[in-house]
């Protein structure tokens, strides 16, 4: 491939006018010519992926080294919260084009493209632990059967996918022609079925032609829409999306340091997000100010990139990395400081509600949760904590299981010292502060999310605190 980049289609550059035109209706399955595709590792990725692909209309096989998630996904039930999800997963497994499974074998004789999307945990130095694409690689390798391309969507430092290459072809059958390409995923959860349908780009790292033609058949639906296929470099497609991730995660803590300097002197951080957002330069996207980023992907990224940059000896990339990720963590703990200072110096004993756990709205995930994290500060200083989220109560409950759960935001709030919103659920934003303030010990509300209407709950008695917000 050289250094090029090809657009595959006219909305991005008008250069080459390779638009794929539809095969088939989404969904229908009928018209067209439906791949056979595998998608290895069923979690928040790639079970999302093979839903999606089903209902583009090709045959899917899922498969997972956990059986009770295999056994979960077969039976129409999504083993993690994920809006719209379920309904799209029974559909495509009634349709016929949806199977699951634990067998590499049964994978390898069914599928011509075959998708790796098993997860790439953080390991103990802060790199990525590419452990689990090894394995699924060398699972699968001996079952390649016709000429495959085996595509990684997870998320690896760079390099991964050329080692991929010279690993599986060492252990696939003599004489099997198979090519690996890395086609990074950018889905957001809470709106991973439309992200996935309907993605902003599609990029394809690719070694030849081949690799580009099978990938345009795959993906012929959302490149007939106009979403733009961008055809690069194996090495280049794995820095689109951690350098992607690396951009988001800095944007996030730039307001956030801004959050810290209006604290300094009485701004608001609200009001000066909404006048950034306006400069077309800056936008309004990841520039909301809070409690920062968390979940299964922003944190750990950003340390692998800081620990792939520190191997490659550019410090600089690591150093800008590392105080993205020290501006996130002070908001935690700057949360911790405005609690305590509202039940007037310490936290020891007192009654603390919160209100969310997941990492982010719309999603069930406490992976690297801003608001776990501050519960487990609160409970480090004795505080009595007391927490409430719509989905999250039983994956935190997993990893903190000391906390109190309630059933409700009243239940949650009974007899309070001070109430911490920590994820912007929308029905968190209707909350009545008058029928709140019954049931509380005192009025304290901290939004840690600066998604609340501070003049309404302070209307209401409530002492208000917004992070990087003027204290009334
Ligand atoms: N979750 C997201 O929103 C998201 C978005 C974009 C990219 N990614 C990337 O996608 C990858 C997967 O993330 P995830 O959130 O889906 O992780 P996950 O932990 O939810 O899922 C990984 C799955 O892989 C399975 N697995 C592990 N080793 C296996 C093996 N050898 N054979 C078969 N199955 C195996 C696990 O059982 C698990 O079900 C990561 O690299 C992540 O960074 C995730």
């Amino acid at each position: 491939m050289g250094g090029t980049c090809i657009v595959l289609n006219t909305s991005v550059s008008g250069r080459h006018s390779l638009a794929v035109p539809r095969q088939r209706p989404r969904g229908d399955g009928a018209s067209g010519s439906p791949m056979r595709l595998a998608i290895i590792g069923i979690g928040y990725l790639g079970l999302t992926h093979a839903v999606c692909m089903a209902d583009l209309g090709h045959e899917v096989i899922g498969l997972d080294a956990d059986a009770a998630k295999v056994a979960s996904a077969a039976g129409g039930v999504a083993p993690f919260f994920e809006p719209g999800l379920e309904p799209l997963l029974q559909k495509n497994l009634d349709a016929g084009r949806l199977t699951f499974t634990t067998s590499y074998a049964e994978a390898g004789a069914f599928a011509d493209v075959h998708f790796l999307c098993v997860g790439t945990p953080q390991a103990p130095d802060g790199s990525a632990d590419v452990s689990h694409v090894h394995a699924a690689a060398d699972a699968l390798a001996p079952h390649l059967a016709g000429p495959c391309l085996v595509v990684g969507k997870s998320t690896v430092p760079v390099g991964t996918a050329r080692n991929l290459l010279a690993r599986i072809q060492a252990a696939a059958p003599a004489g099997q022609q198979v090519e690996v390409a890395w086609n990074p995923e950018f889905l957001r959860e809470g709106t991973a079925i439309r992200d996935s349908l309907s993605p902003d780009r599609l990029v394809f790292g690719v070694t030849s032609e081949q690799s580009t033609e099978l990938l345009r058949q795959v993906y012929a639906a959302p490149l007939a829409d106009g979403t733009p296929g961008l055809v690069m470099d194996l090495e280049t497609a794995e820095l689109v999306k951690v350098s992607a991730n690396a951009f988001l995660a800095t944007k996030v803590s730039f307001i956030n340091a801004m959050a810290e300097v209006c604290e300094k002197v009485g701004a608001d951080v609200v009001r000066l997000a909404e006048a950034l957002a306006c400069d077309e330069r800056i936008g309004g996207r990841y520039l909301a100010p809070g409690l920062g980023f968390g979940g299964g992907c922003l944190p750990k990224d950003i340390r692998a990139f800081s620990s792939a940059a520190t191997g490659l000896g550019i410090e600089s990339v690591a150093e800008l990395l590392s105080t993205v990720e020290a501006i996130n963590l002070n908001r935690r703990s700057r949360v911790v400081e405005l609690a305590r200072e509202a039940v007037g110096g310490t936290l020891a004993g007192t009654r603390v509600a919160v209100l969310g756990l997941a990492f982010k709205p719309g999603s069930d995930d406490v992976r690297d949760s801003p608001s776990l994290h501050v519960c487990g500060l609160l409970s480090r200083e004795a505080a009595v904590v007391t927490v409430h989220d719509p989905v999250a109560m039983k994956n935190a409950a997993r990893l903190q299981p000391d906390l109190r759960y309630a059933d409700s935001v009243s239940e949650a709030a009974a007899d309070a010292d001070v109430v911490l919103h920590l994820t912007e659920w929308p029905d968190y934003r209707v909350i009545d502060p008058v029928m709140l303030g019954a049931v509380v010990a005192q009025r304290n509300m901290i939004d840690a999310r600066c998604a609340l209407d501070d003049e309404l709950w302070r209307s209401a008695g409530w002492s208000f605190r917004g992070l990087g917000r003027p204290r009334n």
